[in-house]
């Protein structure tokens, strides 16, 4: 039986240059959905499927994140001087979330360079990768299944679901074959498909649990679409040794990298959070009657 998966990986090193010009100085994994950054959301799910350890690949401007999962006392102890005891409180449960370790990817060569740079983190066992703009709404956590299809049958998992088929060509497209439940045997995979690359329209979505071995093929793997290292080659050359599986997750993946999916997400969030929900469904009522 192969290790346990104790530690994760969260990539979060991009440029997000389709939130320019917010994240000119502003990490996009910091912009908040509601009242929590998007980072937070992320290493919420990666503890609640039993990580111990995570790291998280940052870049130049990027040092917010690092501040944030730290303690703030000058802050809290005028919080708890003016008797907001429970804000404070709050703000300490976040930093002591979780045993969060930084590496700086000096470059954004990819997706796949920036697991890379976790290799002497990780040494040699699975280990989960979370992206760091994917948020996901479900009820076991989407890390969670994975974790459990990979002690079941071992291997590496990818998080997926079907993508509508004029977008496929944004994700990776997936050749597979049904293996038990909602699991699926990968073939192959490929970045960007041009329409007549398509094999099947799952798509990775954001979440991957991956053996060691992933290191040695990343270490040599050429630059892929767009001149970057992707993680989807690396993934594919590794489909025919020590196997990858597809989960079909339960759950909702949110794509906060991009406006439309950041509106998305936020609003979502907005009428299912307690404090908001009722002010936000009477302000789109009444905003609603105006179109
Ligand atoms: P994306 O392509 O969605 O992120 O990468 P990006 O490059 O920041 O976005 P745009 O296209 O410029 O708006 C998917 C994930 O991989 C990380 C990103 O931070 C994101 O979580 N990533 C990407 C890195 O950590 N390093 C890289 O070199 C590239």
């Amino acid at each position: 039986m192969s290790k346990r998966v104790k530690k994760a990986v969260i990539p979060a090193a991009g440029l997000g240059t389709r939130l320019l010009p917010a994240t000119k100085t502003i990490p996009k994994e910091m912009l908040p959905i509601v009242s929590k950054p998007s980072i937070q959301y992320i290493v919420e799910e990666a503890v609640a499927a039993g990580i111990e350890d995570i790291l998280i690949v940052t870049g130049r401007m990027k040092t917010s994140m690092e501040d944030y999962f730290d303690y703030t006392p000058a802050l809290e102890s005028r919080l708890r001087r003016e008797g907001k005891s429970e804000t404070a409180d709050m703000l300490r449960r976040t930093a002591d979330l979780a045993s969060v370790h930084y590496i700086r990817q000096k470059e954004p060569k990819g997706l796949g360079h920036a697991i890379w740079c976790a290799r002497r983190f990780i040494g040699n066992e699975p280990f989960a990768v979370l992206l760091g703009d994917d948020i996901m709404k479900s009820e076991v956590p989407v890390t969670a299944q994975l974790i459990a299809a990979e002690r079941e049958y071992g291997g590496s998992v990818v998080g997926v679901k079907q993508v509508a088929a004029e977008q496929i060509g944004k994700y990776c497209s997936l050749d597979v074959e049904p293996m038990t439940g909602n699991l699926m045997r990968v073939r192959s995979l490929i970045e960007k498909p041009r329409p007549e690359q398509v094999m099947s329209l799952y798509a990775i979505l954001g979440r991957y649990v991956l053996q060691p071995e992933i290191f040695d093929v990343l270490e040599n793997l050429p630059a892929g679409y767009g001149g970057e290292i992707q993680l989807t080659d690396g993934i594919n050359a590794i489909c025919g040794t020590s196997g990858v599986l597809a989960c079909d997750f339960k759950g909702r993946r949110y794509d906060t990298g991009n406006i439309y999916g950041y509106l998305e997400t936020v609003i979502d969030f907005a009428l299912e959070d307690e404090e908001t929900s009722d002010w936000l469904k009477a302000f789109l009522k009444q905003k609603t009657a105006q179109f």
